[in-house]
């Protein structure tokens, strides 16, 4: 079978549907790891994510890895507009192992670098371990521990500098 392209790019409109898609497909295994808009989520969500993306707005960056108009990968910050943004990155299951996620998180990142932002905060599940030590390779320290409010499940919070004084 013909490899398709892999492209990576922000999110515009007319990608809602195919970003419920993805989020929806997340097997449940996932989903106990990344769970931002819940166990399913509805495709006003996704066209309200896509409008905070908006020039003027630009609360989110949301960045999606794309094949042939379908989404297989997914990072963010949100609450660009606060001093810390939040990170966020899930892979389809499909397409886990291939750097996809490397390279979905390093993009965001530098685009956070480059709105000015100087730190970025994550939670992650304690026992994912592939999450966190991707996270800690890219200088994301730990700064505490929480209990997610609709899981019960312990996380870490951890944070990074990603300014260009801090480096
Ligand atoms: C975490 C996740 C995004 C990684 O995506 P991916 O495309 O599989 O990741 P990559 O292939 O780029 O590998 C990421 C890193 O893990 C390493 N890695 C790959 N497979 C691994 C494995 N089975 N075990 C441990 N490490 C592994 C890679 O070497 C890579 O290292 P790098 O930091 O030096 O680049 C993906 O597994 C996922 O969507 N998981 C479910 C949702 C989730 O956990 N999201 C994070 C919530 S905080």
């Amino acid at each position: 079978m013909e490899k398709r392209e892999t492209e990576i790019r922000r999110v515009r409109e007319g990608d809602a549907g195919a970003l419920l898609a993805f989020y929806n497909s997340l097997g449940p295994g996932s989903k106990r790891m990344f769970r931002p808009l819940g166990d399913e989520t509805i495709l006003e969500e996704c066209e309200k994510i896509i409008a905070d993306n908006r020039a003027g707005i630009e609360t989110k960056y949301d960045l999606v890895a794309t094949e042939g108009g379908r989404v297989v990968g997914w990072a963010f910050l949100w609450e660009m507009d606060c001093g810390m943004p939040t990170f966020g990155l899930a892979v389809a299951d499909s397409h886990r192992g291939q750097g996809l996620g490397s390279r979905l998180m390093d993009a965001v990142i530098e685009a956070g670098r480059a709105a000015g932002k100087s730190k970025v905060v994550l939670t992650v599940v304690q026992d994912n371990e592939k999450a966190r030590r991707m996270y800690e390779r890219r200088g994301f320290v730990r700064t505490g521990e929480t209990v997610g409010e609709h899981d019960g499940l312990p996380y870490y919070v951890m944070e990074a500098h990603i300014g260009a004084e801090d480096v």
